[in-house]
């Protein structure tokens, strides 16, 4: 295999966009394409996530975002795993560039929900989950995560404080993200006082539903000897898949993908959990992040909670956990948001994170989770 590096990374902001999701996935690939200082003619393939095309009467969006940037030869292919699309996208482009098939090749993820009122945007991503088994009986995400919640507290004691602690921390590190979708600071007491969504998880418990888009731009190291900003050199690539449905997982205080996914990926890297510096988390809602960090083996089952509520996963902890603000406070569209955790270690690693920054950038992690599991990916990078 070839050393993949991404030499270039751009987002628009999360929240309401008043573009559609090919003009946001078009301009932002563009942004990305100038940052890593290429020829356009020279990507090789693109790999494009829009899981909710169909609500804007819109599909095939590979070759529309190739022919907005002069290259409608390319060819283009869809990526669609739910809410880890575009990390899949990023895993197949590194499998085309580390594997010789092309030197140069584009990932982009874009999303746009906003013009769906709450009801529908809720039957919508529902159906990343199993339509008889889940959907119909009246499950949705909130509703999956408070079963994945409520399983955590019976096991581990898991507090409602411990939960708020990263709601708190997310919301936090958005205020500090002129690309976040919510960009105030909450206090717990905030937190303790909005409604119950889906019990145990409250409003403050969820990520929004968010328009956005990012882009990614992958090469091999021999093309791109003299990037424009630092790489980040691919040292992991992992992808891994587990049962679908809850109901049908011998127990739900993990996430078996992944779990799965990120032994691969330290394997890959050779590295360990306590190597990784700064990691950005799939916390679709807060518990996400605790039973993530627990699979990725950051902290044993059942201590992550308590760690993130000391301050052990906030910026100017051991362990800066979402400096972006995560998928709570900056947003989630889904299609986006896996090139967005990467895009936040492009900022971070070249030192353009702002007031966010985090003090060690050496080796980085993001994790990808697609629903409540069914898939994951795991990414690992490093410096030159
Ligand atoms: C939590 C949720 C139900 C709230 O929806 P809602 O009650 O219809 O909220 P509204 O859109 O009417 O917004 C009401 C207010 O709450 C705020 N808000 C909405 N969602 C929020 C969230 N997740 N976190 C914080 N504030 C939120 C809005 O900004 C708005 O604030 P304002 O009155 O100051 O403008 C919705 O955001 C949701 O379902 N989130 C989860 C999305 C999801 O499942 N994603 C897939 C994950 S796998």
């Amino acid at each position: 295999m070839r050393e993949t590096w991404v030499i270039g990374a751009a987002t628009t902001r999360f929240g309401k966009l008043a573009e559609s999701a090919r003009e946001a996935a078009t301009r932002v690939a563009l942004a990305a394409i100038d940052r890593a200082g290429v020829d356009p003619k020279a990507i090789g393939a693109t790999f494009v996530s829009n899981c909710f095309g169909v609500a804007e009467h819109q599909a095939h969006l590979g070759p529309l975002v190739n022919t907005g940037l002069g290259i409608p030869e390319t060819p283009s292919m869809a990526i669609e795993s739910a809410c880890s699309s575009s990390s899949a996208g990023l895993h197949e482009a590194f499998v085309h560039v580390a594997g010789g098939f092309t030197d140069v090749a584009l990932v982009v993820g874009a999303e746009r929900l906003s013009h769906l009122d709450t009801l529908r945007a809720t039957s919508y991503f529902a159906m990343g989950a199993d339509d008889p088994f889940e959907t119909r009986q009246g499950a949705t995400f909130p509703g999956l995560y408070a079963a994945i919640a409520s399983a955590h507290q019976d096991r581990f004691g898991t507090r409602t404080e411990e939960l708020g602690a990263v709601a708190v921390k997310n919301h936090a590190n958005g205020a500090l993200n002129p690309n976040a979708h919510f960009q105030r600071p909450i206090s717990l007491a905030t937190y303790l006082a909005s409604p119950i969504i889906a019990s145990p998880l409250r409003l403050y418990d969820c990520c929004p539903f968010s328009d956005g888009a990012s882009a990614l731009v992958l090469a091999a190291r021999e093309v791109s000897r003299r990037p424009s900003a630092e790489p980040l050199v691919v040292r992991a690539s992992a992808r891994a898949g587990s049962i679908a449905d809850l109901q049908d997982r011998p127990e739900l205080t993990g996430i078996p993908a992944s779990r799965r996914a990120a032994e691969r990926a330290f394997r890959q890297a050779g590295l360990t959990p306590s190597q990784v510096d700064f990691a950005e988390v799939h916390d679709c809602f807060t518990i996400a992040e605790i039973v993530a960090l627990e699979d990725l083996g950051f902290f044993p089952p059942g201590a992550a909670a308590r760690a993130g509520a000391e301050g052990v996963t906030a910026r100017d902890g051991r362990l800066p956990i979402n400096p972006s603000g995560g998928l709570k406070a900056k947003g989630h569209p889904i299609s986006a948001t896996g090139a967005a955790q990467v895009v936040e270690v492009f900022e971070q690693v070249n030192g353009t994170a702002g007031a966010r920054a985090v003090p060690k950038t050496e080796v980085a992690l993001t994790h990808n989770v697609g629903a409540t599991g069914g898939s994951c990916s795991v990414h690992i990078f490093g410096r030159r």
